[in-house]
């Protein structure tokens, strides 16, 4: 299995010999990765629709790896037990349904896991509910593939609301030296420059970000 750069960025944070559940598997690309490259031993893959979930049961099956990854029917993290896995891979999905999935998981809260998450659309709202939530990022950075710039960020729960301003939730840990973070930004800014015109309030916004990438 090669993966792309956004799931094999999304797969360089997943730490070795831990279980993780990728939630809006899809084809199962991510969790097939893990087991076959040996990072980890065992996954699940799961996700809300049936012919998705069967897509990655026969990406599984093709791949010999029916033993060391359960596929699961749930929504969100529903159908996964609090015991069952240690990582919450959460990939290709728009922010808000995201932090629909988060708020409704009652264990979440817990510095026992780790999330791992590649939001398709407004990452600064996530990172925002992030910060509001007692989480903390402890690894960002970006990729793109063509013309796509993508943005992966590695969460943990603290217990400690993070002060944070507007501008800090478009930036989070981004290694603001890093190439492909100077490029993530610079669209979410053109972005945000587009917004402006019909909402002057996001005037500050912009003006901090263009200073910090200075
Ligand atoms: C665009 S695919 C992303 C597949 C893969 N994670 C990736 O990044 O390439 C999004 C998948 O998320 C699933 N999904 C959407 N909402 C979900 C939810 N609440 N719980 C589980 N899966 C969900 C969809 O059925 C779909 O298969």
């Amino acid at each position: 299995m090669v993966l792309k750069e956004r799931l094999s960025l999304a797969a360089s944070m997943v730490d070795k010999g831990h279980i993780p559940a990728d939630i809006g598997t899809d084809h199962a690309y991510l969790p097939v990765y893990l087991v076959q490259k040996g990072i980890c031993r065992r996954a699940f893959a799961c996700d809300i629709k049936k012919d998705p979930l069967e897509k990655g049961r026969q990406n599984i099956a093709l791949n010999h790896l029916e033993d060391k990854i359960e596929t699961r029917l749930s929504d969100g993290l529903k159908g996964v037990g609090e015991n069952e896995a240690d990582t919450f891979i959460m990939c290709g999905m728009g922010a808000d349904v995201i932090i629909h999935i988060l708020s409704s998981c009652p264990y979440i809260f817990n510095e026992r896991y780790t999330l791992i998450i590649q939001p398709m659309s407004k990452y600064y709202t996530l990172i925002e509910w992030l910060y509001k939530n007692g989480f903390h990022i402890i690894l960002h950075r970006c990729t793109s593939e063509g013309e796509r710039n993508y943005t992966v960020f590695k969460a943990k729960y603290v217990g400690k609301v993070k002060e944070f301003s507007p501008a800090d939730t478009y930036v989070g840990k981004m290694d603001l030296q890093d190439s492909e973070c100077r490029k993530f930004l610079k669209k979410e800014i053109l972005k945000a420059e587009k917004r402006s015109l019909g909402d002057k309030s996001l005037l500050p916004l912009i003006n901090e970000l263009k200073e910090k990438l200075k």
